[in-house]
């Protein structure tokens, strides 16, 4: 049997493939022992002293470098001993918290797949995800990708109190209660680790005295005096999880229940995508698509987003459409009396 190379076009792909996913793994490392961040800055880093000054493993750090200059992120000297951006490093930083998402946030998960397609009741044990780093990943994903057209939704809105679905690492309460010393904010996640992230950024912020932290379901709230105050709902990145379509007619529904004097949400979140095939389709789609899939959690498309609105008692007053993730929306939703 002939073994495939490089020189021929299945080898390189295999090749590519595999260097692919060690880098995926060496980029969100990277970012995450702060290397990226000190590259981004556009400082030539000496990987010896940067191991040393933040107690890394040298090696591990050389070799993740040398990963990365693969993809062309990063370059280095002849002797592996000095780093920099590479001519691709700006495209990657932006694209950072997809990748540490994937192999931090969902990295269990994905090494658990076989056990968790096998049907029997071991398969939910398979699915446990790191809420920290995903709530983290998805901080940095919101501020590049959707906090804009965000932010553009609500200027001009009179805002007095904010609740945050799915409020992940904080970023939105915090941005906000930053922006307008006046806000309050309410954080609401299922997730105790997440919880323990938006804790830290309310803190660091100074704004604990503005900013409630709920551990609770939000597709099933127990009712809460503050709620009554709240004016602003936002959910980002989480909204697939109201479906399917029951589930989510009745979820937007009990929402206007749970906050009675609510005057305008704002949703965003990424859809299933349509109409490309996989070699189509641009960084993310595939893996939120297989990680969903796996957790037996539905994705609907954005053709049922715009069909639910009007069954659940809200109306669009506007909606961006992102380009980056693919199939992402961000709606600025009325109470339709
Ligand atoms: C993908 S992260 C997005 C975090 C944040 N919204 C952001 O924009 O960065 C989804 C968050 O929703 C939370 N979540 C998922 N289902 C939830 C539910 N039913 N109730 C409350 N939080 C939920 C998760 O714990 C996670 O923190």
């Amino acid at each position: 049997m002939k073994i495939a190379t490089t020189e021929n076009r299945t080898g390189a792909v295999c090749a590519d493939m595999f260097n692919s996913a060690v880098a995926a793994s060496a980029l969100s490392a990277a970012w995450q022992v702060g290397i990226l961040d000190e590259l981004a800055g556009g400082s030539q880093l000496d990987i010896a002293e940067f191991a040393t000054a933040h107690d890394l493993h040298e090696p591990s750090l050389r070799a993740a470098m040398f990963a990365l200059s693969g993809q062309h992120i990063v370059e280095l000297d002849a002797g592996r001993n000095s780093v920099w951006a590479g001519s691709l490093f700006s495209d990657f930083y932006l694209a950072k918290g997809f990748f540490s998402w994937l192999t931090h946030g969902c990295g269990d998960l994905m090494s658990r797949l076989p056990m968790a397609m096998r049907n029997g009741p071991h398969r939910e044990a398979q699915l446990a995800r790191d809420g920290r780093a995903i709530s983290v990943a998805c901080r940095d994903i919101a501020r590049t990708f959707f906090d804009p057209p965000y932010l553009d939704l609500i200027d001009g809105l009179d805002i007095s109190t904010v609740a945050d679905l799915g409020c992940g690492g904080g970023d939105r309460i915090v941005t906000i209660a930053q922006r307008n010393p006046h806000i309050v904010a309410i954080g609401i996640d299922l997730s105790t680790e997440a919880l323990e992230v938006a804790r830290e950024a309310a803190r660091t912020a100074h704004i604990t005295d503005r900013v409630s932290l709920v551990h609770a379901d939000a597709l099933s709230l127990a009712p809460r005096p503050d709620y009554a105050d709240v004016d602003l709902i936002t959910c980002f990145m989480m909204g697939h999880d109201f479906w399917p379509l029951a589930h989510c007619v009745r979820t937007l529904q009990r929402l206007r229940e749970s906050f009675p004097n609510v005057q305008n949400m704002v949703l965003g979140d990424t859809c299933r995508s349509t109409g490309l095939a996989a070699d189509e389709l641009d960084v993310f789609s595939l893996g939120f698509e297989i990680v969903h899939a796996t957790m037996d959690q539905y994705l609907p498309t954005i053709q049922e987003w715009d069909l639910v609105f009007e069954q659940s008692g809200w109306k669009v007053a506007d909606r961006r459409m992102i380009s980056l993730p693919a199939f992402s929306f961000v709606y600025l939703l009325q109470p339709d009396d």
